[in-house]
């Protein structure tokens, strides 16, 4: 008998950004965040767990290359916490076969590169939990899931749900109710898409880890950040509800502007942006402008994660016309390797 299961799970991209640890060990945020999960083929991880009598301990690669599954570090945590749910069915059902104690063989893949401020760790985390969730047919929830997935990689715990998606911080000391939850299905916005646009497939100076740290210690604009996050978690919710373009995309673009801001208060600074992305800003607020001129709403709304990639929001309607600017502008955009040639649209997932 083989115990095997497979599973994927897609990219996330925030809309109010995760940034800050109140308990690192645990990973309970600062402040509660919110994304849209893309459905896109080519940005999605898939992991395959494999339980077997045979392995002599638990092992884990990641495109081909075994990583260390280090004691007490978060894979660790997630493998842990896992089987310690699925010995606990096999203790109160018989019937179970015995397969909480065997080590298991991790094999994840990300079809994209890893580590470029495309979110690797979160779909690949999410994959993870997954994969071993369907392995041991656990019956917890995707929330309660997703409380695993969170000590794997913060932004983890919102890939285990297609759709948008709130992570609530939550106020337990033990985490226990810091865990994602879907605000809205992907159906109930379809006319929303999104444009990933790789400006730089290398892996990112400042790991996500260290500099938001360094940002909880050391930033003082951090505070301001922190009172303002909760009332545009409820304005985004609340733009999203009511399918407002505009009122989310202002969200958006203020809150990735502010993200980026309290990375520049960081002592040491700390510069996710490069040349690149501050000309699709200011591409993206010269075809908002002129068409604000013209009495029409927002064509597009930029958003960064920590890297220089924007992922830019549109509605359907507009993506021709934000395509075609961003091929005008950035020729050089077609140097990109397949397929992450800007001008991709990525479109969003189905649930
Ligand atoms: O989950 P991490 O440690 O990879 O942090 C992700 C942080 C951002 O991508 C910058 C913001 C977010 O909410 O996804």
């Amino acid at each position: 008998m083989v115990y095997e299961a497979t599973a994927s799970a897609p990219v996330n991209i925030a809309v109010i950004k995760y940034w800050g640890k109140r308990d690192t060990k645990l990973i309970l945020p600062t402040n509660s965040s919110l994304s849209v999960t893309l459905d896109q083929d080519h940005l999605r991880s898939t992991t395959t767990s494999r339980a077997d009598a045979s392995f002599a301990k638990d092992r884990l690669w990641l495109n081909g290359e075994e990583e260390a599954i280090k004691e007490g570090g978060r894979l660790h945590t997630c493998i842990k916490e896992l089987r310690a749910w699925r010995l606990e069915e096999e203790s109160k059902q018989d019937s179970l076969p015995k397969i909480g104690d065997l080590k298991l063989h991790i094999a994840s893949y990300n079809n994209f590169p890893t580590a470029a401020g495309l979110a690797s760790s979160a779909s690949g985390l999410a994959a993870l939990v997954a994969s071993l969730a369907a392995l041991y047919e656990l019956p917890q929830s995707r929330s309660e899931l997703s409380r695993i997935a969170r000590q794997g990689s913060g932004s983890a715990c919102r890939s285990l749900f297609g759709g948008f998606v709130a992570w609530r911080e939550g106020h337990a000391k033990d985490g226990s109710d810091s865990l994602a939850e879907e605000v809205a299905p992907r159906e109930h916005w379809p006319d929303l898409q999104a444009l990933i646009c790789v400006v730089s497939d290398a892996k990112k100076g400042t790991s996500s880890t260290s500099g938001m740290q360094a940002t909880v210690e050391t930033s003082p604009l951090l505070q301001e950040r922190l009172r303002v996050v909760p009332q545009r978690m409820v304005d985004i919710s609340t733009a999203i509800e009511a399918r407002d373009f505009d009122e989310f995309g202002r969200i958006t673009m203020a809150d990735s502007n502010q993200f980026h801001a309290v990375c520049l208060d960081t002592a040491p600074p700390i510069f996710y942006l490069n040349d690149t992305s501050r000309a699709i800003i200011a591409l993206v607020q010269e075809l908002n402008r002129a068409s604000e001129a013209n009495g029409n709403g927002l064509v597009a709304a930029y958003t960064f994660d920590a890297g220089p990639n924007a992922v830019l929001y549109a509605p359907a309607a507009n993506m021709p016309v934000v395509i075609a600017a961003v091929n005008k502008y950035f020729p050089q955009a077609n140097a990109f390797a397949d397929p992450f040639q800007m001008g991709t649209t990525a479109t969003l997932p189905a649930g």
